[in-house]
């Protein structure tokens, strides 16, 4: 029928109009969705065969400037505890992943106005020295453009910067007025202008979300052709304006993935921390769902539940050794290995 015709176009010719994206999302059923996940793996098994990989999650700071409705660090949210790491701690937490097998290194932090081009400037140039052999990746939010050149020549590699809607008005409500997805897109161009591995992403589930929007996202991605992707479910966060909203769902999160993966084969597709907190086999569904990527977290454990974008997260009782080692455990379940490897974007070289 109509819903298998779009899958088996979509797997062909790695493209639906916008219409037909926002048909696929509204006709899903389960057999739909099984088809789709299969044909997801199947071609994350030609391009990636059994190895996912992995990055060493750094979250650098708690504090931020910014006030996303949706966000648990918002910066109205006087019950946030603030943090942020020194140089020494972050250099320190990646020595301890370096020699636990990570070749990619995460540093993400709210919009720390403390963590100027200077500071972290010396912080990427300072890992890439100790580590010459890993890739070191920033999510640290908009910026401007002479900032992320200054950071790729320093050494950075990659860039996320979630597009979080790739609809203007859908934006707006999940934003503050100082905030404009006009800036966000400039900011998406710019990183992959300068040349960074770059990726956008979105949250599934979040208010005032709706297929046209998804829509608009799934045909966004397909012409931006990101690098990386990263959707993870919308979890509500106690002391923000979301609080009450429903969080998003397993089952609409492993489609999307499924989906993506069949527009850009080679993209990397993470698993997310959000996904893992939602279901305790949230993370190995993803990746047979069609995600190749895992972020386990190395912050020292002290910090950890301070970095708390949304209730419940997992992972912050844990030592970064352990959490390798369950999620080594995780992927070996459903068939799969960590790869000691930099896991960089497939035809991708540094200019
Ligand atoms: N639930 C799920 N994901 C969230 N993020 C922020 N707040 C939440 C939440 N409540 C995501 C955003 C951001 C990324 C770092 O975390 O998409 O880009
Ligand atoms: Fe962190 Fe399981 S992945 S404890």
């Amino acid at each position: 029928e109509r819903i298998k015709e779009l899958i088996v176009r979509l797997e062909k010719e790695h493209s639906l109009s916008e219409t037909e994206y926002a048909e696929l999302i509204t006709g899903r059923d389960e057999e739909s969705a099984a088809l789709l996940a299969r044909k997801a793996a199947e071609k994350q098994k030609v391009v990636f065969g059994d190895a996912v990989y992995t990055r060493g999650l750094i979250e650098i700071s708690s504090i931020c400037k910014n006030n996303c409705l949706y966000c648990g660090i918002r910066r109205d949210n006087p019950k946030a505890e603030r943090y942020r790491l020194t140089p020494e701690e972050i250099l320190s937490c990646a020595d301890e992943g370096y020699e636990l097998g990570f070749r990619t290194f995460v540093l993400q932090g709210g919009e720390d106005p403390a963590f100027t081009d200077a500071v972290l400037c010396g912080i990427v140039r300072a890992l890439k020295q100790r580590h010459p052999d890993c890739a070191v990746t920033l999510s640290l939010g908009e910026r401007s453009s002479e900032s992320y050149q200054a950071l790729y020549d320093a050494g950075a590699d990659r860039y996320l910067l979630r597009h979080e809607t790739a609809d203007a008005g859908h934006y707006a409500k999940l934003h503050p007025k100082e905030m404009s997805f006009e800036n966000r897109m400039r900011c998406l161009r710019d990183l992959k202008e300068i040349g960074y591995q770059v990726g956008c992403g979105f949250m599934v589930g979040s208010p005032f979300q709706t297929p046209e929007t998804l829509a608009k996202d799934l045909k966004f991605i397909e012409t931006f052709r990101p690098a990386m992707c990263g959707i993870g479910p919308f979890i509500p966060h106690r002391n923000t304006p979301f609080r009450n909203e429903p969080t998003g769902t397993l089952e609409l999160t492993l489609f999307l993935l499924s989906v993506i993966r069949l527009i850009l084969p080679e993209v990397l597709l993470p698993a997310t921390t959000a996904l893992g907190t939602i279901h305790p086999r949230g993370r190995e569904m993803g990746i047979q769902a069609g995600a190749n990527v895992v972020m386990p977290n190395l912050s020292p454990v002290g910090v950890r539940k301070k970095y708390e974008l949304y209730d419940n997260k997992i992972c912050t009782g844990e030592e970064s050794a352990q959490c390798r080692g369950c999620l080594e455990a995780r992927m070996r379940s459903v068939g799969y290995h960590l790869a000691v490897d930099r896991g960089d974007a497939p035809g991708w070289t540094k200019k």
